[in-house]
């Protein structure tokens, strides 16, 4: 079974479809490692709770980037991990993990891409008055958001809708949508360092 880590900032709750699709035997993949940006995130609380190690660091006690990238690869090697998954991790990943992972990195957005990268992409929906939004699961290049689309759904924006109700709509498909593309990517082969 492949080894997968995944990467998050935040709540979790992207991270937590993974691992309840894991445990229902839906998504086939072994997840070695959390890795997380913010010690007290509540992704962290998560995965101790099903015994799932966690690689926490601050990215400001570190000089670089490419010094804290280091230490990461150094982690995922000695875990086998060979699948990054990006679930909520707000950060842009810089040429050290692309070096050692290009092609094997995945990342959910909360919008129809290219329409609303970056941060707060359900709040820009609104403010931009669209009628849909969407979610979108692509490969992750040095851009932000910018990398090959693999899959992505629309979600209508509501009248009367806030930036709670339409993320709550927008999480849920998330939470369906993500294991079952992580799930079809890691049967695939993995050739020359990319995912065929
Ligand atoms: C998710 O909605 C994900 O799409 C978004 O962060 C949220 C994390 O929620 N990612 C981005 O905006 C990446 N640019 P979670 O911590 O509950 O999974």
């Amino acid at each position: 079974m492949r080894k997968i880590a995944v990467f998050a900032s935040g709540s979790g709750s992207n991270f937590q479809a993974i691992v309840d699709a894991v445990v229902a035997g839906e998504l086939q993949a072994d997840i070695q490692l959390l890795v997380c940006d913010k010690p007290g995130a509540k992704v962290v609380d998560r995965a101790r709770k099903h015994g799932i190690p966690v690689f926490t660091f601050l990215p400001k006690t570190f000089a670089s980037k490419a010094d804290f990238e280091k230490e990461i690869v150094s982690e995922l090697q000695a875990y086998g991990v060979e699948f990054i998954v990006l679930a909520g991790y707000m950060r842009l990943i810089g040429e050290v993990l692309l070096g050692a992972y290009e092609g094997r990195i995945v990342n959910i957005h909360p919008s129809y891409l290219p329409a609303f990268p970056g941060k707060n992409a359900v709040g820009q929906a609104l403010e931009a008055n669209v009628a849909e939004t969407g979610v979108t699961v692509h490969y992750v290049d040095s851009g932000m958001d910018t990398g090959p689309i693999i899959e992505q759904v629309k979600i209508p924006v509501l009248p009367g809708d806030t930036e709670t109700t339409l993320q709550e709509r927008i999480q849920k498909a998330e939470h369906q949508l993500y294991p079952a593309i992580i799930n079809k990517l890691v049967q695939k082969d993995i050739v020359g360092g990319i995912v065929q």
